[in-house]
């Protein structure tokens, strides 16, 4: 037999799958991701979990909006290799069911346990919220958030009902936001926009409340306006050049899929989809 070997079969010109080397600071990135059983959910985690393993000194704080724990999400976090916390919060009552009660419990954590999720090797940190299903460019962890000194905002694509929401810079300082929903709010971000330095962190005992009444609901800015921080504070990233700049992360949503059910029968409760065995979180 003879193998065809074409022009297209080509070595990369970069390692973009090796693991991304540390530009200078090996701060720690603490992901935090509230998550829940839902059919698309271990894709979407898996998706997510292929995307950290490429990424050094990093530890993953995973909360289940349950009253436990779920295996099958434990297991993908056991095969990424990377450290990890994966603990379970169900909603409190008067939470919105939208992972703020979550997030809120990985801030308590994090405070009473910084030492542990640093480890020796680690003076600093890094938070970043980042959710189940969004999409995530390795170089938002490599390139920004990994050098987040207070406050770092970048652009996020396919959010707030437009393309792209994005800090409006002018001479390296944010003055404004380009973004369709509540642009006068202090910080105009949505949650996959923004990572604060662990100390603003640990400096404040802010979290995320039953509500927020300022920025028309919005979570983000009252949870940073509560760390103290100001628009002055804002790191920006991702502006730097005129025109092709580039997303980092995507705001995407993985949509429930459409499953055939067995026909209503007055006299029996319709019965589970069938998976022959195989794990399903229908
Ligand atoms: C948008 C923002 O991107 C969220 O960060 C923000 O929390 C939310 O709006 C809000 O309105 O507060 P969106 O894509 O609409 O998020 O919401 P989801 O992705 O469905 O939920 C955000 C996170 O919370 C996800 O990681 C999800 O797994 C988790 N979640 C959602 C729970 O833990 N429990 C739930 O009942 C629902
Ligand atoms: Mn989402």
């Amino acid at each position: 037999m003879v193998f065809q070997f074409t022009a297209d079969l080509r070595q990369p010109t970069y390692p973009v799958f090796k693991m991304a080397e540390n530009n200078g600071t090996n701060r720690m990135i603490i992901v935090v991701t509230p998550t829940y059983k839902r059919m698309t959910r271990i894709p979407d985690m898996l998706r997510m979990a292929n995307t950290l393993s490429h990424v050094k000194d990093i530890h993953w704080i995973v909360v289940e909006d349950g009253n436990k724990t779920v295996p099958a999400v434990k297991d993908i976090l056991e095969r990424t290799r990377i450290p990890y916390t994966y603990i379970a919060h169900k909603t409190a009552v008067g939470y919105p069911r939208r992972g703020w009660y979550q997030r809120t419990m990985a801030l308590k954590l994090i405070r009473s346990n910084t030492s542990q999720i640093l480890g020796s090797d680690h003076e600093e940190g890094v938070v970043y919220f980042g959710d189940d299903d969004n999409s995530y460019d390795i170089r938002l962890f490599t390139d920004y958030i990994r050098n987040v000194k207070t406050l770092g905002i970048w652009a996020v694509g396919l959010v707030g009902g437009t393309v792209v929401e994005a800090p409006k810079v002018v001479d390296g300082k944010v003055t404004a936001f380009n973004v369709k929903w509540n642009p006068k709010r202090r910080f105009a971000v949505d949650m996959a926009g923004f990572a604060v330095n662990l100390k603003v962190v640990l400096n404040s005992d802010a979290v995320f409340g039953t509500s927020c009444k300022r920025g028309g609901g919005a979570p983000e800015t009252c949870l940073l306006e509560d760390m103290g921080l100001e628009r002055e504070d804002i790191e920006p990233f991702g502006h730097e050049k005129e025109k092709d700049r580039e997303i980092f992360v995507w705001h995407t949503k993985t949509s429930t899929p459409n499953i055939v059910q067995a026909k209503k029968n007055a006299t029996k409760p319709v019965p589970p989809p069938e998976t022959f065995g195989y794990f399903v979180e229908v």
